[in-house]
């Protein structure tokens, strides 16, 4: 999974362009990076192994000439993050120039095929393949425009591509094509752009062009046209406006962007309340109807999945089953049809892991809806209805605020299926929907009065080699994405069970000073919760707790606790409980001297199964 952004200008430098739109997709992949250019008829690249930062030190990637060009920051996945495997990657000559995100599964077949009609491959990645392709199609046929050869290149491609093309051929264009990897164009009066995402190019415009699976686009500085892969049928598709802001996209003076997507919570939670009611009616009036329902996700998302399972058995008397994506085909694939509904959730609405599952039901004549962050992303696509969560873009690898919208737009359709339904009694409806409305403003008092406590409890277990988190019912996905938030960023092992589970096995590993996290929402859990509390401190445990700030006996027992609002309904607790672990994660990060933004061999969007 990679990121790719290029551009022809009318007025100016490409290169610096590049560079700093590259920044801004490095949540997609950060271990190599490359820009290419072209100027009267020459190729100019540069590129190695490392962060945009160290490389751009090194190479200074904006001095390369010429208007027009293509950039890649890469996270490998065929071949190891050395210079040579770096994009963009060329042919034999050097005059055809490529940038990819995706995989070519086909890509032995084809190199053994080039080789043996001579190109010679310097590369162990599977891109270098589409510049020798397009080169052998060009050498058989010289009247073939770069496009054409382009398309005749992307016919023999299996798998996964966002691919764009430079040549000396034609150096006034760039071609790209896409199947199964984002892609995306940006429209202004000084050019045309492409990219991964959105973000990349939002601060020189806001007009986009979303590209399709099985598309190719000829770029120039006049505009673009897109094309059918499969009939060359020229597809006519405007720009649409977005309504992010490029400051939406950048740190605001926060030292992280995980941080300021923390504090950007009280606000994505107002958001997500502003949903468009027709999409929360249609998708609960399809769960209603359905039979079984899965929930698809992975990550972080999964744990939404997690928690809603609980929201929808307890309002609306549903049962699904929450599913890791990666695991669905195995374990349901046999067994869905179409009685099935599948629900699959997924911030970036690009993972490899959910689209297959997805594929998998859906080939099987199952009823997919959706709920994702990336409107235009390919889970929209594929859903039959899906709903965007209004999150804004999340830059830092570890999601925050795209959990609790997550989190806050399932609740929402709980609810709306229970009012179907009548499941419960008008009151605590009645309750439930004031306490959703006001919770933006209890996160931030969260925000407010915990932050620098967190801070305080980071710093004393710092050196805490192992961690614990415990929660039961619903707390327990809360439980699961605090272990999660503070193992990929702190990169501390951790641990989490339903608190029921922790003496089949887990308690084992308690010794004197050993830190849990218990997750103590004030439900019907609670009273045993506690019991499960005095189990750990016999066994010497430190009980760090969430609690709610009225809940004086489990303070009393806890050696550090952190406190959210009174009153809040058990359905909607992982939205404020998760918010010191997100703290939690954080400061423990910077105690441990990493950047909490870019963790080691993670990405934003895994884009890979
Ligand atoms: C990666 C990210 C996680 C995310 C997961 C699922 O692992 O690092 O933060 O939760 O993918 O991503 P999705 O976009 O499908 O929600």
């Amino acid at each position: 999974m990679c990121g790719i952004f290029g551009c022809i200008l009318k007025e100016g430098k490409a290169a610096p362009l590049i560079h700093a739109s590259l920044k801004r997709l490095e949540y997609r992949g950060y271990d190599s990076v490359g820009v290419a250019t072209i100027q009267d008829g020459e190729i100019y690249l540069k590129k190695d192994k490392g962060k945009i930062d160290d490389v751009h030190r090194l190479l200074n990637l904006d001095d390369l000439p010429g208007n027009l060009g293509i950039g890649h920051t890469r996270w490998a996945t065929h071949g190891a993050p050395l210079k040579v495997n770096a994009h963009p990657h060329t042919d034999c000559t050097g005059n055809i120039v490529v940038v990819h995100n995706g995989i070519i599964e086909n890509f032995s077949e084809l190199k053994l095929e080039l080789e043996n009609s001579g190109h010679v491959f310097v590369s162990k990645t599977d891109t270098e393949v589409i510049a020798h392709l397009i080169e052998e199609n060009l050498g058989k046929n010289a009247e073939l425009t770069l496009a054409d050869a382009v398309l005749e290149t992307v016919k023999r491609l299996d798998g996964s591509y966002a691919i764009a093309v430079i040549s000396t051929k034609e150096p006034d264009k760039v071609i790209c094509a896409r199947n199964e990897s984002p892609l995306v164009l940006g429209v202004s009066d000084n050019g045309v752009y492409f990219a991964s995402d959105i973000p990349a190019f939002l601060p020189v415009t806001n007009k986009a062009v979303f590209i399709e699976d099985g598309e190719l686009i000829s770029l120039s500085a006049t505009g673009y046209e897109i094309k059918k892969i499969k009939d060359s049928s020229v597809v006519k598709r405007k720009p649409k406006v977005i309504a992010w802001t490029p400051e939406m996209a950048v740190k605001q003076g926060y030292p992280h962007f995980m941080l300021k997507e923390i504090h950007e919570q009280p606000a994505t939670l107002r958001n997500t309340l502003r949903m468009q009611e027709h999409y929360l009616d249609l998708i609960s009036t399809f769960l209603d109807r359905a039979t079984e329902v899965f929930m698809v996700a992975c990550g972080t998302s999964y744990h939404a999945c997690l928690a809603a399972s609980y929201m929808f058995s307890k309002l609306a008397f549903l049962p699904t089953y929450p599913v890791y994506a990666s695991e669905f085909i195995e374990q349901h694939g046999k067994s869905v049809n179409i009685d099935s509904t599948i629900l699959a959730v997924s911030q970036s609405g690009e993972t490899a892991d959910t689209l297959a599952a997805v594929t998998c039901a859906q080939q099987r004549a199952a009823t997919v809806l959706g709920l994702t962050n990336a409107i235009g992303s390919t889970l929209t696509r594929v859903s039959r209805v899906y709903i965007g969560q209004q999150s804004g873009p999340e830059i830092g690898v570890a999601a925050t605020k795209t959990f609790t919208s997550q989190l806050s737009v399932l609740a929402q359709l709980a609810l709306r299926l229970s009012k179907k339904r009548g499941k419960i009694s008008q009151d605590e409806m009645d309750y439930i929907e004031a306490r959703l409305e006001e919770l933006p403003d209890m996160v931030e008092t969260i925000i407010q009065t915990q932050e620098e406590k967190v801070k305080q409890l980071a710093k004393k277990y710092k050196d805490a080699k192992l961690f614990f988190f415990l929660g039961r019912g619903i707390s327990t996905a809360t439980a699961y994405e605090g272990r999660l938030k503070l193992m990929e960023i702190a990169y501390i092992p951790s641990i989490a069970f339903p608190a029921g589970e922790s003496k089949h096995g887990p308690i084992s590993l308690i010794e004197q000073g050993f830190p849990v996290v218990f997750i103590c929402a004030k439900d019907g859990t609670r009273k045993t919760l506690v019991s499960n509390i005095m189990e750990m401190k016999a066994r010497g445990a430190s009980i760090i707790a969430i609690v709610e700030e009225d809940d004086e006996e489990i303070k009393a027992l806890s050696d550090d606790y952190i406190e959210v609002p009174k009153g809040i309904p058990e359905v909607m607790s992982p939205i404020p409980f998760a918010i010191p672990l997100q703290l939690l994660a954080y400061y423990m990060t910077l105690e441990k001297g990493q950047n909490p933004d870019t963790p080691r061999n993670l990405a934003k969007s895994v884009t890979v199964k």
